[in-house]
């Protein structure tokens, strides 16, 4: 059975969408099928593995392609009251990488947060809207067994809509990706308030007669936090400056003094050994330090790869400076890597 893990935090550009990239292809590369879950109407994941800039592309994309290719057209028969089943999403085959898919977003996802926003406070009363809480996850589900996924990995968007608390709580384990900046340590604060809220929601929905024997029941999943992840901070000689310093020490004390304390009544965390079972997990729940990409994040978007995977022509250098390029690539590898082997740990 897959595992489905959200990248989640309600503050913009954390990098959520990199993150999902980077770790969907390590994981892939470890031998693990995987597929990468474009939920953010903004699509950027989306944009980044298929090439596209502009929301041009995009509508040419969903007018080529027909069918039953992207998340939106995917939820249609229970958001717009079609009569015909949720089926799997034909997804697209990352280029560069096997065992890796996307299953591409929509710009025009949003259009659902209003009636899955009713649906959700409603819980059940209305049954027409009974199929729909339970339905994205059902989506999700098929579409990750007609690919044999062992992985499904959620790009969400920056917000606290209702989508983004439907595909939180119907996760099974979720990553908390965070910048070194004051807003990063007042969203940790803020997730402290909003995750128990949704969680009583979540309570309420997976016990509701009606939401349960919807055609696309709600499912009966508690999310686990994994861990936080704190990008792009800049290094100097290998570890972060002062400045970055207090911005990370600030949210790994949010993390475990606020974030993990809270969720912990609540079902929300794994059993102490299993984080103990990641060296260096403890205490501050930190799944990765990753330092700012600098001049390969362009390359990267260019070739549509991860930094980690760029070829010496990708890197496109020669000499020294190719000899610098492939010393940092080397070294996201073994960021991402090790990663890629904590998240196998943690979601035994
Ligand atoms: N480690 C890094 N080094 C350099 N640039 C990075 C790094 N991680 C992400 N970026 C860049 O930072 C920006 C934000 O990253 P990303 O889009 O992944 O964040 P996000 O959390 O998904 O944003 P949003 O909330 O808008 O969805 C992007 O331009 C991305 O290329
Ligand atoms: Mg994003």
């Amino acid at each position: 059975m897959h595992k489905r893990i959200a990248m989640f935090n309600h503050k913009g550009g954390v990098s959520k969408t990199t993150t999902t990239f980077h770790l969907g292809w390590m994981l892939a590369s470890k031998g693990h099928r995987v597929v990468l879950v474009d939920a953010d109407p903004q699509c950027n994941l989306s944009g980044l593995i298929l090439g596209f800039k502009g929301e041009t592309e995009f509508e040419k994309f969903y007018e080529a392609e027909g069918g039953n290719r992207n998340i939106r057209t995917g939820l249609a028969p229970a958001f717009e009251s079609q009569p015909r089943a949720i089926e799997p999403v034909e997804c697209v085959a990352v280029q560069g990488c096997d065992r890796l898919f996307l299953l591409p977003g929509h710009i025009r996802l949003s259009e659902y947060e209003v009636t899955l926003g009713i649906a959700q406070e409603l819980s059940g009363s209305i049954q027409t809207l009974q199929n729909l809480p339970g339905s994205i996850s059902y989506l999700l589900d098929v579409t990750a067994n007609k690919y044999n996924a062992d992985f499904v990995l959620v790009d969400m968007n920056p917000s606290l809509s209702s989508i983004n608390q439907n595909l939180l709580m119907t996760s099974d384990f979720f990553i908390v990706p965070t910048s070194p900046d004051f807003f990063s340590v007042m969203a940790i604060e803020s997730l402290s308030t909003v995750i128990p809220r949704w969680h009583t929601w979540a309570e309420r929905a997976r016990q509701n007669e009606t939401l349960k024997s919807a055609a696309y029941p709600y499912p009966a999943t508690n999310p686990k936090f994994i861990g936080s992840i704190i990008q792009k901070y800049r290094p100097r000689k290998g570890s972060a400056t002062v400045g970055f310093q207090k911005w990370i020490d600030s949210i790994n004390d949010r993390v475990a003094n606020q974030l993990v304390k809270t969720l912990r009544p609540l079902g929300m965390v794994l059993p102490d050994n299993t984080y103990q079972a990641v060296p260096g997990l403890l205490p501050n729940y930190c799944l990765a330090q990753i330092a700012d990409f600098n001049t390969l994040i362009t390359k990267s978007q260019d070739h549509r790869t991860p930094v980690f995977a760029l070829t010496d022509e990708q890197l496109g250098h020669v000499g020294t400076v190719l000899e610098g390029d492939r010393a940092k690539r080397q070294e996201f590898e073994g960021v991402f890597s090790n990663l890629a082997e904590q998240v196998e740990t943690l979601t035994k």
